[in-house]
């Protein structure tokens, strides 16, 4: 894994676009696999200047996001859909039909995320994923034990995860309990994956994801298996690597 370290959140956002920016240029019709969350709002802010001044185009990338809360109607303002919205897609030139986000209000979860991971296959597989860190190290939504091959699925988030994402509702009893994820499994195809890290909130989960054994009880420890990692991380979230260099 390759480990790089920024000197704060706009630093790291600019240096993960960088990647993203290079395989939509070698591959117009590049299927990204995106995420939500405070981490990734300068990542997606910089692909934004790279399409407005530097003239990156979205308009043959197809996306497919991590996760989605189950319950959350794709208007609704915490709603993944609604963030990627407004945080990139109505910013850049993308077809929104090419922009696959799992739906919170299925009457069928089971056959919405069967039907999500046919069409991740039918697209070609996914050629690079941003992906966040829950302070307990979970990726997407897979918590402590999901299995490493798991795929996506309706998933139960833990009581931490509830009490962390309560930051962005009224109250935490508004956080939906369930959601839809991509899997373990289904993110370690992605062909190259790049994982941005800020806060020292995120610092032990860092160490223990880069530090520590490969072990599904800390989910982006298991990312140590795939053979394409770039962790782009600033100073706080680097904190308690003992190699920092
Ligand atoms: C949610 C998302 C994750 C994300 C995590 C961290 O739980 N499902 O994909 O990585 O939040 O969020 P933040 O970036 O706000 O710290």
């Amino acid at each position: 894994m390759k480990i790089i370290i920024k000197k704060d959140y706009d630093a790291m956002g600019k240096e993960a676009a960088k990647y993203f920016a290079e395989v939509i240029r070698n591959k117009p019709n590049a299927v990204l696999g995106l995420a939500t969350g405070s981490t990734p709002i300068s990542t997606y802010k910089e692909l934004i200047r790279l399409h407005e001044e530097e003239s990156l185009d979205f308009s043959q990338v197809i996306t497919f996001n991590l996760d989605e809360y189950l319950g959350l109607t794709d208007d609704h303002d915490q709603s993944y859909r609604y963030f990627m919205d407004i945080n990139l897609f109505n910013h850049v030139n993308i077809k929104k039909g090419n922009t696959n986000v799992l739906s919170g209000v299925t009457d069928n979860p089971e056959t919405e995320c069967r039907e999500f991971e046919e069409k991740i296959k039918t697209a070609g597989g996914i050629n690079i994923q941003l992906l966040g860190v829950g302070g307990n190290g979970h990726i997407a939504f897979n918590e402590p034990g999901s299995p490493e091959n798991s795929r996506t699925r309706v998933v139960d988030l833990t009581k931490e995860t509830i009490k962390d994402n309560s930051r962005f509702f009224e109250k935490v009893e508004n956080v939906p309990t369930q959601a839809l994820s991509m899997g373990m499994g289904t993110i370690l195809e992605a062909k190259k994956i790049v994982i941005i890290v800020n806060k020292e909130s995120k610092a032990k989960a860092v160490a223990a994801s880069i530090e520590g054994p490969a072990t599904t009880d800390v989910p982006a420890s298991v990312l140590q298996k795939h053979s394409d990692v770039i962790w782009v991380i600033d100073k706080g979230a680097a904190s308690l690597l003992k190699d920092s260099s």
